[in-house]
């Protein structure tokens, strides 16, 4: 993915107007740590910072690890580790996460995961991969409590299937994909040539919304069919869906 400094990647809510605010403000405040990882994300690389997991999202992750008492995580998609640091902070002191990206998006967003981690209390708990998640997916070793899917929506199938295939889900595990409503384009399809034949950074964005949305709907439809799984797509922020196995 190229990265297009004049452009700001931001999806339209699938709210009305104010609903996250209001979501946000009726649940707990996050911590100081994950606090400063956003301010950084927001300062440091204001076009990629709605990509990043929002506080209600981190909490909703951190109290499904806590609720079933996980310990072992596995991220694609680390970002600027807001996530990472969420989930880590919810787990038990021998617990851990691998967290994978390969950041060519923009190394800006890889330094200040980076830093997060080094000042963090809970870096212990965190193991990053930085290589292409497909290929990443080929070698970390399972089995995992919570797999939370957030990188590439044109890869979510590929994804979903190296975890099946590599059973890196344990059994009553939860595999958790972000973004499955896709700003709300999930509705509304469009056929816009490729977002990389872009003359300009707007241009870019908005294609890269209408050709994702496709890869989303494909990936929505792949997996309710699918009779190994169970789903349930929430309408939690950008759309989260839950996966469990079947059986
Ligand atoms: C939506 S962000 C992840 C947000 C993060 N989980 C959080 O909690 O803030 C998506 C990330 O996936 C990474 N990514 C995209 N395609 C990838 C690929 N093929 N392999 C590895 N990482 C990829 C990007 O570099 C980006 O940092």
């Amino acid at each position: 993915m190229e990265h297009r400094t004049d452009a700001v990647f931001k999806k339209p809510s699938i709210f009305r107007e104010g609903m996250r605010e209001y979501a946000e403000s009726c649940s707990s405040p996050v911590s100081a740590e994950l606090r400063e990882i956003e301010e950084e994300t927001t300062r440091l690389a204001p076009e990629w910072a709605d990509i990043s997991t929002s506080p209600v999202q981190a909490t909703f992750l951190q109290t499904l690890i806590r609720t079933a008492g996980m310990n072992r995580v596995l991220e694609v998609g680390t970002f600027t580790g807001h996530g990472t640091i969420a989930m880590a902070s919810a787990l038990p002191d021998d617990g851990e996460i691998v967290t994978i990206d390969n950041y060519v998006a923009d190394k800006r967003t890889q330094e200040i995961a980076d830093r997060a981690f080094a000042r963090s209390p809970h870096q212990h708990k965190i193991t990053t991969v930085l290589d292409d998640a497909l290929s990443a997916l080929q070698s970390v070793e399972g089995d995992f409590d919570l797999i939370f899917m957030d990188a590439d929506k044109p890869n979510y199938i590929k994804y979903f299937e190296s975890i099946l295939a590599r059973d890196l889900l344990r059994p009553r595990g939860l595999l958790v994909v972000d973004n499955t409503m896709w700003g709300g384009e999930v509705l509304h399809l469009r056929d816009l040539p490729p977002a990389e034949e872009a003359k300009t950074g707007e241009e870019w964005v908005e294609r890269m919304f209408a050709n994702w949305a496709h890869d989303v709907v494909k990936f929505n439809r792949h997996i309710a069919e699918d009779p190994r799984v169970r789903t349930a797509l929430l309408t939690v922020h950008d759309g989260m869906t839950l996966v469990q196995l079947a059986s």
